[in-house]
């Protein structure tokens, strides 16, 4: 209504350089005129995810992923393209893109808009008269207006149907408060799930409120209640405060890891913000990847009691499987994290996590007989079979070996044994058939109609003739051929944004990234005549059988009209092969 302009995807695109977006979330280096990472959709140790300003695009030479900035946010974020759209356009600070009805809104919408609309809500209320308790609470607990502003923490007042009521009143409907999980349907109808609690949004990196978390006033039980799993809220994916605090945990190439949303805020107030809270629940596996992008060391800060110690045990469990390296601070008895900063204060906190053990002399802390250090032997041999890469195992049981006094190859071999199998036997590579012959060719000639220098319009002729069977190869040869008979030449970018089809935009990107020099004469046509070949064997096959079927019904005319155009396909065929020599034995048949 505002701006009559609609932002459309090019001007997203535009506003968006895919080096800063992906910079967002992997850690890249210059390498040439690209930039190089550890690829975030797989697990890898050296870096084959390639991200390339001038064409912005990036691929993954070992998982074959690939895309623009708005592919790369929807697989990355989970998003789907509107909402991708969306995120890209908050993110240059541009007005979002108009949503056209049932087409580019998301399915998700109304849970983002339930979640968005309930967070606003408990903000305003807390400023309230009825939420002059939870303030003076949270005051009294110490914490600053800043922060309560900054992460939104709200106040849901005590009755059954006060978001339910001001939520109608702005024509947001029962449904959407459901599917966000904000109400609950109980004998005498829908009623307001967080009531009379202090209300933390849970944000996800584009800024929207995918969850909350209540907590009481007072000592009642359950303490804490957060939003069920929703279609926006998986619970075991999200980690509370990262939206806030991705840049800083980069920044300082650590992350500290509490588990209460009141630790993280407190933590924040004293200035100490590389931190994430894991909401009580184990940290999975999932969350430990996604915060893998930012930093592989975390330090583990938990309540000061055996519980905290259990937690943390657990968490580095998930931690060292995914490749973290692990300390865990240890907070005097009866304290958390936001209790003892604010006590001791800043500098005192971050000594102690600067003087957090790592995770083998955590555990050897207090084992000072021979009992407990063979307890303590077993839980971090128990700890170390969950480490795939046998070199950093090797180096951490090393480590417990010095620790321990026991013989590192007895140790070596107990944490083998828990492995199981060796799991070194390799990933089968790239099968050479007859088939990824086929299919080099296809992407190897995508490759020239892109980049060659200079397009001989022989070649192209030849090309447009050829039978592109992998269906992005066909998609993508297709909007170059149909230009370059308009006499024009596509560059990469255009042809993206041409393209829905997020197969085709992969190849594009593996193609257009890959570092082949495309002008090779020879190599073209070794791929023109692969497919040719590929063709003519067909053809060979198929008239055979005419050939047989004509002999059967004893159809002499056509036999002989089939024995003429079988004599010019092996004659075709054999020119090819004799033509190009050892290129026909590499090929394999
Ligand atoms: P804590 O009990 O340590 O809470 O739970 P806290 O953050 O220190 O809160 P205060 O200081 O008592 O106010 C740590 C985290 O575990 C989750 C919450 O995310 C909480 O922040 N939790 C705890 C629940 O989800 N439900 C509960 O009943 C308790
Ligand atoms: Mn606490």
């Amino acid at each position: 209504m505002v701006d009559s302009r609609e932002t459309t995807v090019e001007d997203i695109r535009a506003r968006n350089d895919i080096v800063e977006v992906i910079s967002e979330f992997v850690r890249l280096r210059k390498a040439g005129r690209s930039f190089k990472g550890l690829c975030p959709f797989h697990k890898e140790k050296t870096p084959s995810f390639v991200v390339n300003p001038e064409r912005q695009m990036y691929h993954c030479f070992g998982c074959g992923v690939g895309g623009d900035v708005f592919s790369f946010i929807m697989d990355h974020e989970k998003l789907d393209f509107p909402e991708a759209l969306r995120y890209l356009a908050e993110r240059a600070g541009l007005p979002p893109p108009r949503a056209r009805a049932g087409g580019q809104t998301s399915k998700n919408d109304p849970a983002y808009r339930a979640n968005e609309f309930a967070a606003r809500f408990f903000q305003e209320q807390l400023k309230s008269p009825a939420g002059k308790q939870a303030l003076s609470y949270l005051r009294k607990r110490g914490l600053s207006p800043e922060v309560i502003a900054l992460f939104q923490i709200g106040f849901a007042p005590p009755g059954w149907n006060d978001l339910l009521n001001a939520a109608a009143r702005e024509g947001l409907g029962t449904e959407a408060l459901a599917m966000a999980g904000l109400v609950g349907k109980g004998e005498r109808g829908w009623y307001d799930r967080f009531r009379n609690r202090i209300m933390f949004p849970i944000l996800e990196v584009t800024g929207r409120v995918v969850g909350l978390g209540g907590r009481v006033l007072g000592d009642q039980e359950p303490k804490y209640l957060n939003s069920p799993e929703t279609p926006v809220f998986r619970k075991g994916a999200h980690l509370y405060g990262l939206n806030w605090t991705r840049g800083e945990i980069g920044r300082e190439d650590r992350a500290l890891l509490v588990e209460g949303y009141l630790d993280l805020v407190a933590l924040k107030q004293y200035g100490i913000e590389n931190v994430v809270a894991s909401m009580g629940t184990a940290l999975t596996s999932e969350a430990a990847r996604r915060l893998s992008r930012l930093s592989k060391r975390v330090t583990i800060v938990n309540d000061g009691d055996e519980a905290g110690r259990k937690a943390a045990v657990r968490s580095a469990e998930v931690l060292l499987a995914e490749g973290f390296r692990v300390h865990v601070a240890v907070l005097p008895a009866g304290t958390d994290p936001d209790s003892y900063v604010r006590s001791s204060g800043a500098e005192v906190f971050r000594r102690l996590v600067r003087d957090a053990p790592g995770i083998v002399n955590f555990l050897f802390r207090e084992a000072d007989d021979y009992e407990s250090r063979e307890k303590a032997t077993r839980e971090v041999l128990n700890l170390f079979s969950r480490i795939d890469d046998p070199i950093r195992r090797g180096w951490y049981v090393k480590e417990l070996a010095e620790r321990s006094g026991l013989d590192e190859k007895v140790l070596q071999r107990a944490a083998a044994r828990k492995t199981g199998l060796p799991r070194n036997t390799p990933a089968s590579g790239p099968r050479k058939s007859s088939a990824d012959g086929a299919l080099q060719a296809e992407r190897g000639l995508v490759k020239y109609l892109l980049d060659a220098e200079m397009l001989e319009p022989e070649v192209v002729e030849r090309i447009r003739s050829c039978e592109f069977r992998d269906a992005a190869s066909h998609r993508l040869a297709g909007v170059l051929l149909d230009a370059l008979k308009e006499g024009h030449r596509l560059t990469a970018t255009e042809v993206v944004s041409r393209l829905q089809d997020r197969d085709a935009l992969a190849l594009l990107a593996a193609v257009s990234l890959k570092e082949d020099i495309v002008d090779e004469a020879k190599q073209i046509r070794d791929y023109l005549s692969h497919l040719r070949k590929r063709e003519l064997r067909e053809r060979i096959t198929e008239t055979k059988g005419e050939m047989r079927e004509a002999e059967r019904r004893e159809d002499e005319e056509a036999l002989r009209r089939l024995q003429v155009h079988y004599l010019d396909l092996m004659a075709e065929i054999k020119g090819l092969v004799t033509g190009l020599g050892n290129f026909e034995r590499s090929s394999g048949r």
